[in-house]
């Protein structure tokens, strides 16, 4: 596989990339917004919950969209997988993304752990996802030219 065959997938993960960090921070202040209204017993705008929603499944989409660009580009590349930390650094905010949109279906009075579990797993996906930003630039940086 010749390298400009393979930059135009690397720049659809940095702008998948860069989405899902918009996406993420749409989520954080809409989140906290709810969470305001619920402790101050004042009724929500009735668009937030959905457009947190909305949000939520188009960055679950795009994170899926970067591990598949991710695995199909590595195995194409080199035939296999785990050439450094962003595996790992990968596999563990889709992982993360995962509880989180999980135990949002599972949210309710009757549950009050599953907020505590999405708000607790969005938390650390802060980390998670600088973690992924900086190991997927390292290895960005050996198919420039
Ligand atoms: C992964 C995709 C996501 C989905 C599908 C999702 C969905 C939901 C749902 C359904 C609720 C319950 C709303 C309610 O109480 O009626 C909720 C609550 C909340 N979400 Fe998310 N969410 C996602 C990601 C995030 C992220 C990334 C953050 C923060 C950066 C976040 C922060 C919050 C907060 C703070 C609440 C609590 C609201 C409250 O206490 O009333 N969510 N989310
Ligand atoms: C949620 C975000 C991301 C996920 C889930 C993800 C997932 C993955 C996975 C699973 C691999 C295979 C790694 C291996 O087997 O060694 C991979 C490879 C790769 N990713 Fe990502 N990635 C993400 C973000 C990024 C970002 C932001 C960049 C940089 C723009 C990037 C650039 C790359 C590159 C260049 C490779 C090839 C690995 C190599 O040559 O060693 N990724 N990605």
């Amino acid at each position: 596989m010749n390298l400009p065959s393979f930059l135009w997938l690397w720049k659809i993960a940095a702008w998948s990339m860069g989405l899902s960090l918009l996406a993420y921070l749409l989520l954080g202040i809409s989140g906290i917004w709810m969470w305001n209204r619920r402790i101050s017993k004042h009724a929500r705008p009735a668009w937030l919950r959905p457009f947190h929603w909305t949000m939520g499944a188009i960055l679950v989409h795009l994170v899926l969209l970067l591990l598949g660009i991710g695995l199909i580009g590595t195995l194409g590349h080199y035939g296999s997988l785990g050439h450094s930390s962003h595996l790992f650094a990968g596999l563990f905010v889709v992982a993360l993304v995962s509880i989180s949109a999980i135990s949002a279906t599972q949210i309710s009075p009757q549950r009050p752990w599953a907020r505590s579990l999405h708000i607790g797993t969005n938390i650390i996906l802060f980390g998670a996802f600088i973690f992924v930003t900086l190991t997927g630039w390292d290895v960005v940086q050996k198919y420039l030219p």
